[in-house]
């Protein structure tokens, strides 16, 4: 029997997952997520577009320089100040990448480059060609494809390759095409492009008629042998296509594709539940594969078959993503062991002092709450865990609150330097009192967007997770915090978006 085919899974959580509305990441975020990428075995990491900031660029060399598996790629426009940016962030890594792209439809040739169809495909050969003299490992993309003459994407994929792209991608970059035509656009490539044999074709859809899982894998059927794809499907508008979705339907569906990929499966969950923690984006509940209820069954008929024989209403054993099978709760007694143990069910390997640190955290919890959950777990790492530098650290947060008096707060912080500051406030409701309290100290103007808080598990005891986006100077930053009172998880998740704001001014 001949070897399955396999597809390259190309990740752009960190270039255009990151381009979602108030998806900022830090650079040690970002290499976080690069180090869970390489896990979970990913072929090529998109890691950043390096012209578009110095943040960008540094986050893309440090990511080059420190992940050696997958293929590192950097973003270009066809412009040579962006191939020779891109170079000099990726350079150091083992495998680098340049991705030059360049609108190939007339509508945006026409509106937005005001350029005629002859300069755009000398643009795109000659830049292809500028970027070939640094690396062998070119990908161009006709951005705007689905919605551009196909003659014409022919001619420019055949100039871009002539002129040594390794790889041609082909964007459905607003989301508009459906299945069968994006499928019969990649087989009149194959068909209509002399020279393709040269290159990997692969494929880039947008989700805004919630088709990009739908027409990837139409591509994929037709030839294509790379897919762009993001972590729990973010990205611009809509979203990118998700990694997860793409690579459990090409391995449950093995009957269909014959085609196999590099992805450890058991990893997905983690890195799911990584990037919607870092990024501050939700996974909504019944989001396929990685959803909190793809695999609950809340029908008496499901749920009997289920116990009888899992095949009956599950497609997938939630093992294979990773997803613990146990629901084992810790508690008080628990000791050291059982939470390591815990952990390393969990996917979590963490070093001696992270591991010291979580456990206090872990007895103070479980000493607040008899019964310790697989998601307080998760919510208690990253917890301990997150990474922002803090300028200003809450150290003590009391309200006083109720429907007679007006609810005051009083904060404490400590500064980096150690010196101690506190102040009080009135609000309209203890969160309102304790964040006036903070501004009174924390002298930063910003604009609060957003305000969620959720429970992690069932039960009145449970921790809360609250997530804030604050606004400034038309930048936004997401802060995190969680506890099991609300008041101090939405203190904690204050002052950690300023603290990301503030490092984020410090070193602009
Ligand atoms: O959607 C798009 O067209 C892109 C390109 C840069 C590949 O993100
Ligand atoms: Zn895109």
């Amino acid at each position: 029997m001949s070897e399955a085919e396999r597809v390259i899974i190309f990740d752009t959580t960190l270039r255009d997952g990151e381009q979602a509305a108030g998806g900022t990441l830090n650079i040690q975020e970002k290499l976080d997520i690069a180090r869970q990428l390489e896990r979970l075995g990913v072929d090529v990491i998109e890691a950043g577009f390096p012209v578009t900031s110095p943040g960008d660029f540094d986050a893309v060399s440090l990511i080059a320089e420190e992940i050696r598996t997958p293929v590192i790629c950097a973003l270009a426009r066809a412009h040579p100040k962006d191939i020779d940016g891109a170079w000099e962030a990726v350079k150091q890594a083992k495998h680098p990448r340049i991705h030059v792209f360049l609108s190939a439809s007339d509508i945006h040739m026409l509106h937005q480059l005001k350029k005629s169809r002859e300069e755009v495909l000398e643009m795109s050969r000659s830049m292809v060609a500028r970027a070939k003299q640094y690396i062998d490992d070119i990908e161009f993309s006709p951005m705007d494809a689905s919605r551009a003459e196909p003659g014409y994407i022919y001619q420019v994929l055949e100039a871009v390759i002539d002129a040594g792209a390794t790889t041609v991608n082909i964007p459905d970059t607003v989301g508009y095409a459906i299945p069968t035509e994006f499928g019969d656009l990649i087989e009149g490539i194959f068909q209509n492009v002399p020279n393709i044999d040269r290159a990997v074709v692969s494929i880039h859809c947008h989700d805004d008629l919630g088709l990009a899982v739908a027409n990837s894998l139409e591509a994929v059927k037709r030839g294509a042998r790379q897919v762009e794809c993001t972590i729990n499907g973010i990205g611009e508008r809509a979203g990118n296509a998700s990694l997860e979705e793409i690579v459990m339907a090409i391995k449950t569906r093995g009957d269909l594709f014959d085609l196999t990929t590099n992805i450890r499966t058991a990893q997905i969950y983690k890195t799911s539940r990584l990037v919607s923690e870092l990024t501050g984006f939700p996974v909504q509940p019944n989001k396929a594969i990685v959803g909190a209820n793809a695999f609950s069954h809340e029908s008496g008929i499901h749920q009997d078959g289920v116990i009888k024989m899992p095949i009956t209403y599950e497609i997938i054993d939630p093992r294979t993503v990773g997803i613990p099978a146990s629901s084992l709760v810790l508690g008080k007694t628990s000791g050291r062991h059982a939470f390591r143990e815990r952990l390393a069910e969990l996917g979590y390997s963490l070093s001696e002092q992270d591991f010291n640190r979580a456990f206090i955290a872990f007895k103070e919890l479980a000493d607040k709450k008899k019964k310790v959950a697989d998601k307080d777990i998760e919510s208690l790492i990253a917890e301990e865990l997150r990474t922002v530098s803090e300028i200003y650290h809450l150290d003590r947060v009391q309200v006083s609150c109720g429907d007679r008096g007006i609810p005051t707060a009083a904060v404490r912080l400590v500064t980096s330097d150690g010196q101690v500051l506190a102040d009080a406030a009135l609000g309209t409701g203890p969160v309102d009192a304790v964040y006036k309290a903070i501004n009174r100290l924390v002298k930063v103007p910003s604009v609060l967007t957003e305000f969620t808080v959720k429970s992690v598990t069932e039960g009145i005891d449970a921790i809360g997770e609250v997530l804030v986006r604050i606004e400034s100077e038309g930048v936004t930053y997401t802060g995190r915090g969680a506890d099991t009172d609300i008041i101090v998880a939405s203190a904690k998740a204050y002052m950690n978006a300023l603290n990301r704001l503030l490092v984020a001014k410090k070193t602009a």
